[in-house]
């Protein structure tokens, strides 16, 4: 039996669901019962009847999905899949920042810790902090944390002043202006899409901007054009499988990046090997304390109210 088949038997053995964000590698997405985004992944996070939730993403999307599911068990294939934008952001640190600003609402980008979160009035993801930062009143200041690029673009999109977190994704930060342009120049009949993690000059070309879902929606939805993606490249695995026939190229990185594409390593610590062996073992498993669990699900909550 090949290891696909060994996690699929195994999987109804448990009653367990996998769960793979985009950025996921290739035979990771194939097996997995749902491939989404940050939303959609905390959505089915939430909905599921499984016993077991394999998390096939970096940490702060497993611990939310336990947040979400106390009473399941969610297992991560590895530990070591963080997330540079939610390192950007430590609780201590950020809990002076909240002291010495005490009439904002905080709003928090998912990519960051349960106990960032436990500090937040609002949680949202890329696909929805446009109508969440909408959802608080006008005369109301905002803290935007971590992520400096997304909440840069929501200020601009709203044309509301947002007191902005100095964090970032190293992965979209990682996108040379130069190349791309020089890349554009070659193809100019490419349409350029881009995520709001990256940096405003990237998002500045770019003819959408979008969560991964929607990058994917907005290709499908015009096949007929070709795309550069400025994304990680996971993405692309899952949007050429939708549009099989539509040409799509990576956006370039600066010469100095070590992996020279747009790869989370983060994401990619984690193996169909490792996938199998946390199903086996349900081990390691994803444990918030109680106290920051219950004070992180409110603000998710509404996130999720707010998204319906
Ligand atoms: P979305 O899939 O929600 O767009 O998030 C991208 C990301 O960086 C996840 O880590
Ligand atoms: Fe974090 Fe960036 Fe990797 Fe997403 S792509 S998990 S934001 S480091």
């Amino acid at each position: 039996m090949d290891l696909q088949e060994k996690i699929k038997r195994l999987k109804i053995e448990k009653n367990a669901i996998i769960l793979a964000h985009y950025y996921q590698s290739p035979e990771i997405q194939d097996i997995a019962d749902y491939v989404g985004d940050s939303l959609g992944l905390s959505q089915k996070a939430a909905e599921t009847d499984a016993d077991i939730i394999v998390f096939a993403g970096v940490h702060f999307m497993a611990e939310t999905a336990k947040i979400l599911s106390p009473d399941k068990i969610v297992v991560l294939p590895d530990l070591n899949a963080g997330c540079s934008l939610a390192d950007s952001c430590p609780p201590k640190t950020f809990g002076e920042f909240i002291k010495q600003h005490p009439n904002h609402v905080v709003i928090t980008y998912v990519n960051c810790s349960a106990e960032i979160k436990a500090m937040s009035d609002i949680v949202c993801t890329s696909s929805n902090a446009l109508k969440i930062v909408e959802s608080v009143p006008k005369d109301i200041p905002i803290i935007f944390a971590p992520d400096k690029n997304l909440g840069k673009y929501i200020s601009k999109q709203t044309g509301r002043d947002l007191l902005l977190w100095d964090g970032s994704c190293i992965v979209h930060e990682a996108f040379s202006i130069d190349k791309l342009l020089e890349l554009y120049k070659k193809h100019p009949s490419y349409k350029i899409i881009a995520h709001p993690e990256s940096e405003e000059h990237i998002l500045n070309t770019a003819t959408f901007i979008g969560s991964t879902s929607e990058m994917i929606n907005y290709v499908k939805a015009h096949s007929q054009e070709k795309f550069i993606v400025a994304t990680e490249a996971g993405i692309l695995h899952k949007m050429q499988q939708e549009v099989p026939n539509t040409e799509l190229i990576p956006a370039p990185v600066h010469e100095d990046n070590t992996c020279a594409c747009s790869e989370c390593g983060f994401m990619k610590v984690n193996t169909l090997q490792k996938l199998y062996d946390c199903l086996l073992n349900e081990t390691p498993q994803i444990d918030v304390p109680k106290a920051i669990r219950e004070k992180a699900l409110l603000p998710i909550e509404r996130m999720l109210e707010l998204s319906k």
